[in-house]
């Protein structure tokens, strides 16, 4: 476990910085990596600067991360254009003690989940409010065309959640995709597999947060004593 090099309580911003700095470990040189989207992320972007000549580039999951990317210097890569990834570092809403997540809280999870599933290792950047026991505490996102918004939010009712549309500036959220986002809340999710697999067939349902097929093999968590490397 690496330390924290003063003795005061590290807030949760300085915890997001120590461990977007752990996760240069992980970066192969020469390679391309894959990088997420979040206020955790940004600083692993900040960290991935140092070591932008070693690195051949990065294949970004949102406009807001490649800006940042390309604003420091860094190449950005499409998808498309790139083979498989060694490596793929993202932040969470939530994990449990088994490396699912929930993901979306930025909005991003439909590019996150490609890149995710491009990319051999998903290591997860976190910090300690973010593991919880069961997936559900921290609101789900589900990006939805728009065309099946009502009836998605009807659907999550009919099975004890409840779901809005996410709203920016008065208006409904528009993602990175052109689709509408939903958070639900009142679920607990104990299988997050057979969840993923059941909600992922709704119609109009273009991608559920869970990430249980895409879960993490490791997660960098920032802990008041430090970074803790969880593997799954
Ligand atoms: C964006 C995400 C983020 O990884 C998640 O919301 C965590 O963000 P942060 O690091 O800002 O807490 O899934 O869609």
């Amino acid at each position: 476990m690496s330390q924290p090099t003063s003795s005061s309580p590290l807030s949760q911003d300085e915890l997001k910085t120590l461990v977007g700095q752990a996760a240069l470990k992980y970066v192969i040189p020469g390679e391309v990596v894959g990088v997420g989207t979040g206020s955790t992320v940004n600083k692993f972007i900040d960290a991935l600067a140092t070591m932008k000549d070693q690195i051949k580039g990065a294949v970004s999951s949102s406009v807001a991360s490649s800006e940042r990317l390309q604003a420091l210097g860094i190449q950005v890569f499409e998808a498309a254009d790139v083979d498989r990834l060694s490596v793929y570092i993202d932040g969470a809403d939530e994990i449990d003690p088994h490396g699912n997540m929930v993901k979306g809280g930025g909005a991003a999870l439909t590019r996150e989940k490609i890149v995710a599933a491009q990319s051999k290792m998903f290591v997860c950047i976190a910090d300690q409010s973010k593991l919880v026991d069961v997936l559900g505490a921290f609101p789900l996102p589900v990006e939805v065309i728009p065309m099946a918004t009502a009836r998605v939010i009807r659907q999550f009712g009919a099975i004890g959640g409840s779901a809005t549309l996410r709203m920016k500036d008065g208006q409904a959220l528009v993602t990175d995709n052109g689709q509408h986002i939903v958070d639900v809340t009142g679920l607990k999710i104990s299988d997050p597999l057979q969840f993923e697999n059941e909600v992922s067939q709704w119609p109009g349902v273009v991608t559920v947060g869970v990430f249980a097929h895409q879960k993490a093999q490791v997660c960098l968590l920032g802990t008041t004593t430090g970074v803790k490397t969880l593997t799954f």
